[in-house]
């Protein structure tokens, strides 16, 4: 008899100080200037809308999304290397603009190095578009690299 796959249990929620181990362990993963421990401390301080996704009850992914003065700013989005291309990161982004349109935001920015094609791929299909750059704002392994700023309108049905 063939046993049937099961399904993953995905489910996003808030973070909370108990994550961030889980947080930064995966951050450590992913990025070559991984954010530390206390900035995601800080973040959650900060009020800011920080989320996990979880997959069978262990975190997966997570995000942080900045809400002021009628703008939102996608802080950080990021999903563990061993759950890539499962259709997380969407989920995550789906669910950040979510809140944003919840907050009456028009706008929604971030930050990408503009080697980093698999976030653009992700942005592009969400209809970000570029507006600006901002010169040398990332570390590099060699001086610095610099950061497509990307936006996206904000409408009830996009
Ligand atoms: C960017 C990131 C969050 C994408 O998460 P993910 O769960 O792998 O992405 P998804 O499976 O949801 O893919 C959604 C879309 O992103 C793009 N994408 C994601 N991975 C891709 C890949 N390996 N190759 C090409 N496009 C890719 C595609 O457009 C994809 O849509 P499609 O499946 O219809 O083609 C993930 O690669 C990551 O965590 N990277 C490290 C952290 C990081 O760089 N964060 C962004 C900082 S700005």
């Amino acid at each position: 008899m063939i046993t049937p796959i099961q399904e993953a249990r995905v489910r996003i929620r808030t973070m909370t100080h108990e994550d961030l181990s889980a947080v930064s362990n995966i951050e450590r993963q992913s990025y070559q200037f991984p954010w530390s421990h206390g900035v995601f401390r800080d973040c959650l301080l900060a009020g800011y809308q920080c989320i996990v996704l979880e997959r069978n009850d262990e975190i997966a992914g997570y995000s942080i999304l900045s809400i002021a003065a009628g703008e939102a700013h996608i802080l950080n989005i990021c999903v563990h290397p061993d759950f890539r291309s499962l259709g997380y990161g969407e989920r995550l982004l789906d669910d950040l603009l979510f809140r944003a349109r919840s907050s009456s935001v028009r706008e929604i920015f971030l930050e990408v190095r503009p080697s980093n094609k698999h976030a653009l791929a992700l942005y592009r299909k969400k209809d970000f578009h570029k507006v600006a750059d901002r010169p040398a704002y990332y570390q590099a392994s060699h001086g610095r690299e610099d950061a497509n700023v990307l936006v996206k309108k904000l409408t009830t049905d996009s």
